[in-house]
C-alpha cells in the first residue's frame, strides 16, 4: 500500500500480443452537458451511462450545490443513473439555482468551470468556481471576455480560477471565436439561453457538437451552418456558424443513454494499431462525426479501422475495430488537431511505430490541457528512446523508435498517463508511469483493462 504522500505507480510490461472486446466509460462531454442542461428542462432527465470518473462527478457536486436534485435511477447498462430535478423556480433565482454554500470545487475539470460559468453568468445567484492547481493554471479569459460582451459580471485572479460569476441579465451578441474550443462555444451557447436577443459564434474550425445535438433534442431555436467534417490527413479548415435564439417555449427534459467515449475509446484503438496483428473491438461508442477524426488518422497511417453503426439517435454509436498492419508517418494540420484535439497524445504514442516522421502543426491548444500535452508526451517518449521534435504550437515523432522500458511522468494528466501506457506495451522492458493515479478524472478502471487485453490478467 502506497502512503497518501506518495504519487501511485503504475508498471506496464511489454506485451507480445493484443486481442478482445471492450466497452469504454460514458463520454465525459456529453454527460458534462446532459447534466447541466438537465437542469434547465421544464421537467426531471433520464441521464444514464455516466461516467464514474472525476470529472463528472464535479459537475454533478456543482449542480447539488445549486439546488438541482440528482437522484440515482437504474442504471441501464453500463455506468452510472441520474435522474436530473431542476430546482423548483423561486422566481428570484433565474433558472430556479439556490446560492451555493462555499465555492464550487469543479477540480481538474475545465469542462465543468467552463460550463457552469457560462450557465450562471446569466443567472440571479452569485457563485465562486474553484478547482485543483491544474485547473487555476488554466486559461479562463477565453471565456471571460466573450461573457462580458454579453454583459456577465466574472472576477477572476488574472484570467485565471477562482472565478467569481454573478449572475446578470445578458444581451445576445454576435461572437467570432479566436480559437477552436467546444468548451467555450458551450460556454457562451448555455449564457445565451438566459440571454435577450440571438446568439451568433462562429468557429475557427468545428468543434464537438454535442452542445448544440441536445440543445436541438430539447426544442431549443438553434441553427448550425457547418462544414462537414475535416477528412483525415487533409488539415482542412473549416467554418461553423451555430445561431441560437431565444425561445418562450420551455426545454424538454432529456431522457439520454451516454455512449462510451470515445476519446477513452482511442487509447485501445492506439494500442491495436501499434503492431501487425494486434486488434481490439471497442463496443458502444460514440460515433458522433465531429468527435471521430482519430480513426481517420489512424486509417491514413494504415491501421485498419472497422466502425458498425448501431444507433444514431441524438448522438450516434456503435462498435469501432481496430486491427494493426504496418504504419507510415502522416502530417497532421490545425483542422485535425482541433478535431481530435484529446486524442494527440494517443497519436504521438503511435507515430513511435509509424515509418518516418510524423509531423503535428497548429497544436498550441494542447500546452494549454490538463498539462502540456506536447511538452509530457515529448519527455515521456524522449526517455523511452524517441527522437522527437517540438515546437511551439506542435510536435515531430521519429519513428520507427524501438522503445525501452523507462520511468515517465504523467505529470498528474490523465490522458498523458494513458498514452505513455500504450506506449510502453510496444517498449523492451517495464514502462514505469509516475501519478498514475490521475487516470481516474477520466478512466478509473483504465489499468485493470490494461492487463485484461494484454492477458496478464483476466
Ligand atoms: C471538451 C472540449 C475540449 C477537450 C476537453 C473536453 C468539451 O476542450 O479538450 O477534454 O467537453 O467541450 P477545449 O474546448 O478547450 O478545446
Amino acid at each position: 500500500m502506497l502512503g497518501a504522500e506518495i504519487d501511485q505507480l503504475e508498471t506496464v510490461a511489454p506485451t507480445t500480443h493484443i486481442a478482445g472486446t471492450l466497452r469504454v466509460p460514458g463520454d465525459k462531454s456529453i454527460a458534462h452537458r446532459a447534466l447541466i442542461l438537465g437542469a434547465l428542462a421544464d421537467g426531471d432527465s433520464i441521464i444514464t451511462g455516466l461516467p464514474e470518473g472525476q470529472d463528472v462527478r464535479a459537475t454533478v457536486a456543482g449542480l447539488r450545490s445549486l439546488g438541482v436534485r440528482l437522484s440515482p435511477v437504474s442504471p441501464r447498462g453500463s455506468g452510472w443513473g441520474l435522474r436530473v430535478s431542476p430546482a423548483p423556480s423561486s422566481g428570484q433565482s433565474g433558472w430556479g439555482f439556490a446560492t451555493p454554500h462555499g465555492p464550487l470545487d469543479c477540480a481538474n475539470s475545465g469542462t465543468t468551470m467552463r460550463l457552469l460559468a457560462g450557465l450562471l453568468a446569466g443567472s440571479r445567484v452569485s457563485a465562486t468556481l474553484d478547482g485543483d492547481a491544474s485547473l487555476r493554471r488554466r486559461p479562463m479569459a477565453r471565456i471571460i471576455e466573450p461573457l462580458r460582451r454579453m454583459g456577465a459580471r466574472l472576477d477572476s485572479n488574472d484570467g485565471r480560477a477562482p472565478l467569481i460569476v454573478t449572475g446578470t441579465a445578458l444581451q445576445g451578441r454576435h461572437h467570432v471565436l479566436p480559437v477552436a474550443s467546444a468548451q467555450v462555444k458551450s460556454a457562451i451557447l448555455l449564457a445565451g439561453l438566459a440571454a435577450s436577443g440571438p446568439t451568433t459564434i462562429v468557429e475557427p474550425e468545428p468543434t464537438r457538437d454535442h452542445t448544440e445535438r441536445l440543445l436541438t433534442a430539447m426544442g431549443a431555436d438553434l441553427r448550425v451552418n457547418s462544414f462537414p467534417p475535416p477528412l483525415a490527413g487533409e488539415g482542412r479548415g473549416g467554418g461553423h456558424t451555430i445561431e441560437l435564439r431565444p425561445s418562450h417555449r420551455p426545454l424538454r427534459p432529456l431522457d439520454l443513454g451516454v455512449p462510451g467515449d470515445v476519446s477513452s475509446a482511442a487509447f485501445w484503438m492506439a494500442a491495436a494499431a501499434m503492431r501487425p496483428g494486434w486488434s481490439v473491438t471497442i463496443q458502444g461508442v460514440g460515433l458522433n462525426p465531429t468527435r471521430t477524426a482519430f480513426l481517420g488518422l489512424l486509417e491514413a497511417m494504415g491501421a485498419e479501422v472497422v466502425v458498425e453503426l448501431a444507433s444514431a439517435e441524438i448522438e450516434p454509436l456503435g462498435s469501432v475495430t481496430v486491427v494493426g498492419h504496418q504504419l507510415h508517418a502522416i502530417e497532421v494540420g490545425p483542422a485535425d488537431v482541433a478535431a481530435a484535439v484529446d486524442e494527440i497524445p494517443a497519436l504521438i504514442a503511435v507515430a513511435t511505430q509509424a515509418v518516418g516522421v510524423t509531423r503535428i502543426d497548429g497544436a498550441a491548444e494542447l500546452r494549454l490541457k490538463e498539462s502540456d500535452r506536447i511538452a509530457g508526451m515529448a519527455d515521456g517518449l524522449r526517455r523511452m528512446g524517441t527522437a522527437v521534435d517540438e515546437r511551439p504550437d506542435g510536435i515531430s515523432v521519429h519513428g520507427p523508435a524501438a522503445l525501452r522500458g523507462a520511468t515517465v511522468s504523467s505529470n498528474g494528466d490523465h490522458r498523458i498517463a494513458m498514452a505513455l501506457a500504450i506506449a510502453g506495451l510496444t517498449a523492451s522492458g517495464p514502462t514505469t508511469i509516475e501519478d498514475a493515479d490521475c487516470v481516474a478524472v477520466s478512466y478509473p478502471d483504465f489499468f485493470t483493462q490494461l492487463r485484461a487485453i494484454t492477458g496478464e490478467e483476466a
